[in-house]
């Protein structure tokens, strides 16, 4: 089956299939970062353009670095020093940007909905870099296809995602795109950061308020950061006591199997959700997920240009 979509929004609407397209993209283009010259013209002469409204370090470096490898022409639209700090709507300043015949535009935005906002206005592919608190794709495509390098098939493979349901792109993300895949995924947070009916979402969820029970029963966990920064009032008594009851420490994870690993989609709060000795130990693949990320969105890129078929040069 070819891969057909403009853009990339989110997983939600993804089927299992085009979901495997973009892995099995990922994995091929994986080998280019073997080479010696790690380049291809898969992009070449195509224009993409990096719009980021929000933070960020590893998302908006890795798709930098995937572009450029993909030999496309790039432009970082630095917001603090553009028209948007003088009122410019984001529609009038996206449409500038694509009077001149640009291909993409990769966008991060804090309100949910604007690469869908976009993608329905203008020509060019968007490829969504996390909207708001509703989805960040590439992160839980390449989160699953470091599962799918350690584990293979994800049919019944396990997965715990820990920390700040409520706030997190990251998790909704996961959670609809392992399900597609067959993975089961138990959630645990504290009460206030979960969201309501967080259990009926997609095929279901189980829900966990204990964290050591579930660490005994899971394959993988996925540990979240408090997204303070989204928070509109505390939630918590204190980062200590959060730690205590879900954050991972070394005291903890001695206490699981010892075939569980450890992912983080970053940053790290280090001392809140994990300690700096887990996140650095033999069961963390925080910068394998990082690693991963590259081909993922290289993959990305290359099927929402149009491409089909990958270049051996
Ligand atoms: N995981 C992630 O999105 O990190 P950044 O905010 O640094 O891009």
């Amino acid at each position: 089956m070819p891969w057909t979509k403009k853009d990339l929004l989110g997983l939600e609407k993804l089927t299992a299939e085009e979901i495997t397209i973009i892995l099995d993209t990922a994995k091929a283009f994986s080998q280019i970062a073997t080479r010696s010259i790690k380049k291809v013209p898969a992009l070449q002469g195509k224009t993409v353009v990096n719009l980021f409204f929000e933070p960020s370090t590893r998302t908006r470096v890795s798709f930098e670095v995937a572009e450029k490898r993909l030999s496309a022409d790039i432009v970082n639209v630095n917001i603090a020093a553009s028209s948007v700090t003088k009122g410019e709507t984001l529609l009038d300043t996206v449409k500038n940007l694509c009077a001149y015949r640009i291909d993409a535009i990769v966008v991060r935005h804090s309100c949910a909905g604007v690469p869908h906002y976009l993608a329905e206005n203008i020509e060019p592919s968007i490829v969504n870099a996390g909207d708001g608190m509703h989805e960040h794709p590439t992160q839980a495509l390449l989160d699953i296809y470091t599962l799918r390098e350690k584990f293979g098939d994800l049919k019944g493979l396990k997965v715990a995602i820990v920390g700040d349901i409520s706030h997190s792109r990251v998790a909704r993300s996961n959670i609809w795109g392992l399900q597609k895949l067959g993975a089961k995924v138990t959630v645990v947070g504290p009460s206030t950061l979960m969201p309501r009916e967080i259990e009926k979402m997609g095929d279901g969820v189980e829900v966990s308020y204990d964290l050591p029970a579930t660490l005994k029963k899971v394959d993988a966990v996925n540990m979240l950061r408090i997204q303070r920064e989204r928070e509109q009032q505390v939630q918590f008594p204190s980062l200590r006591e959060y730690a205590r009851y879900f954050g991972l420490s070394t005291k903890l994870i001695d206490q699981t199997p010892e075939s569980l690993i450890v992912m983080h989609p970053g940053p790290i709060n280090r001392g809140v959700e994990l300690s700096g000795t887990v996140a650095d130990g033999p069961r963390s693949v925080i910068l394998q997920q990082v690693t991963n990320g590259l081909a993922v969105r290289m993959a990305v890129l290359f099927l929402v240009t149009g491409g089909t078929k990958i270049s051996e040069e």
